[in-house]
């Protein structure tokens, strides 16, 4: 039977490079994919943090002159998943200390048009067959801005693959001066509404929803809020005119990186058979960050970029409140200063009771969701999330801000829900400190009723999260793109 062939173009892929949840789903969604049925290849850009880690590199295809780029070749490997991998060497725009995104000093790399836009060109000479490859993509499918250019390039080529656009973040726009039309050696007409013009910029997203044949998102509450005033971020506009090609998919996770029964980074494993790897885990993690040693003080864990979106900010409002009752917090991560050094000061003026990690732990993340009891989302807007899968998957359910892919994925727990099984966390509306404090007041009263809780916390546990079911939605997606109806059989292609 033939296969159906998909590039997926990304900008981070885990484990190799992370910064958010792209990185989670570029790696556990191409795998899930192949699983059932799909040639889909990852292309990437070549970060040193890349190109070290991947054992072998063979030479795909050398470009050293593509109009407007330094020269670069594409390099080929395997990742561990046995999905396979290429990445675009081009050291003049790559090769260099930092994230992919930002300098070491936190801003954003001047030349980022260039470095995502060679992404999309490559991607785009992929889907339209022009590489001594034997290997072409019926599908080209790009996640966010950074991939956004790929779908224009394809428009320009003839017998070039559909794509498909995903957006994983509105808020991330991809937007720079009109000059870098010509510099990417676009058509000066694609520089219109109908095209890639966005507020006197040029826009990458944009580019994505525009071109893209299909548009889809992270939840299917997310497809609908960003057709909104709200959390359109400007391009409710175009998505509204799109809804017919726009839908939500809800992510999975990778049930093998994130097992409480086998996850690598725990010192202790548990499944809802045995939890006493779970109490030794808060145990050792309450040591390890110098918080004092209880097993019945609730322990409260926030782990996320920090910035406004996540709304740790009012977290951080409510914190003395909570300590009190008492609770002890716990919190990973890393973005806007203040919110940093608010987290600190915190954990200086409460020693034992908060503490306060800066920076990005990939082991440290997996011990704190095994460790706490409770795990804090107050997200102002969330496309899906991922911690309220893992902190269900580690029974430790999730505190939630009704919103995108959390209002999909946590069902607030009543006495109701509780018995009919249904229940898996703790979700409030209102984005306020109150109603935050209210619903921690809520997980911190169940808490204290043994039997409840653990009733909640094996709910929660036995949810499955696996991609399978999404990427078979993928699947559909991508045929649909090709003029075939799902259920038909993949032989036609
Ligand atoms: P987003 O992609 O918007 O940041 P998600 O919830 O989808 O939000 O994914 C975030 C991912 O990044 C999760 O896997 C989370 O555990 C991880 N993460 C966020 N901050 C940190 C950090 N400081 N250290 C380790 N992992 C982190
Ligand atoms: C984005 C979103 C997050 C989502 C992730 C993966 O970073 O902010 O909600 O889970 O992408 O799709």
């Amino acid at each position: 039977m033939a296969e159906l062939k998909v590039l997926f173009v990304t900008s981070e892929i885990a484990p190799l490079i992370k910064t958010g949840g792209l990185a989670d789903v570029s790696g556990a969604l191409p795998a899930a994919l192949r699983k059932i049925g799909v040639d889909v290849r990852v292309i990437v850009p070549g970060y040193p943090q890349i190109l070290a880690q991947m054992e072998s590199w063979e030479e795909l295809a050398n470009f050293p002159d593509l109009a407007g780029f330094p020269p670069c070749r594409l390099l080929g490997s395997t990742m561990e998943s046995g999905v396979p991998l290429m990445a675009i060497d081009c050291p003049a725009l790559y090769q260099r200390d930092g994230g992919p995104y930002l300098d070491a000093q936190g801003h954003d790399w001047s030349d980022n048009p260039l470095r995502f836009g060679l992404l999309c060109r490559i991607s785009a000479i992929l889907g339209c067959g022009g590489t001594p490859l034997s290997w072409h993509p019926d599908v080209v499918h790009g996640n966010d801005w950074q991939a956004g250019l790929t779908g224009a390039y394809l428009d320009v080529a003839q017998d070039a693959a559909p794509s498909i656009f995903t957006i994983h973040n509105l808020a991330f726009q991809g937007n720079f001066e009109p000059e870098y039309v010509a510099r990417l050696h676009l058509p000066e007409h694609f520089y219109a509404i109908d095209g890639l013009e966005f507020y006197g910029r040029m826009s990458f997203l944009k580019a994505g929803i525009y071109y893209g044949k299909h548009i889809t998102t992270v939840s299917p509450n997310y497809a609908r809020e960003i057709q909104g005033d709200e959390l359109g971020f400007g391009m409710q506009g175009l998505l509204q005119v799109r809804t017919k090609d726009v839908s939500g998919i809800l992510n999975g996770i990778d049930t093998d990186e994130w097992n409480p029964a086998a996850d690598k980074y725990l010192p202790f494993h548990f499944s809802t058979r045995n939890m006493t790897g779970k109490a030794k885990n808060k145990r050792a993690l309450q040591e390890l960050l110098g918080l004092q040693v209880n097993e019945d003080i609730p322990l409260l864990a926030a782990v996320s970029r920090m910035t406004h979106q996540k709304g740790l900010d009012l977290l951080i409002e409510i914190s003395p409140r909570l300590l009190e009752l008492p609770v002890q917090i716990v919190m990973l991560g890393t973005g806007e200063k203040a919110m940093q050094d608010q987290a600190l000061s915190l954990a200086a003026r409460y020693p034992g009771k908060f503490a306060a990690m800066i920076g990005f732990d990939e082991g440290l993340s997996h011990q704190i969701e095994a460790a706490a009891d409770m795990f804090a989302m107050p997200s102002r807007f969330e496309p899906c999330g991922l911690n309220q899968f893992y902190s269900q998957r580690y029974g430790t359910p999730p505190i939630v801000h009704s919103t995108g892919g959390l209002a999909d994925s946590v069902t607030d727990c009543t006495s109701q829900t509780l018995k009919d099984g249904t229940a898996s966390g703790f979700v409030f509306s209102g984005m306020t400190a109150d109603n935050l404090y209210a619903s921690v007041l809520r997980a911190v009263e169940l808490y204290r009723k043994p039997v409840q809780w653990k009733r909640l916390r094996k709910l929660c546990m036995i949810k499955d999260f696996s991609w399978e079911t999404s990427a078979r939605a993928y699947l559909g997606v991508y045929l649909k793109a090709l003029g075939i109806e799902s259920g038909s059989d993949s032989d036609k292609l």
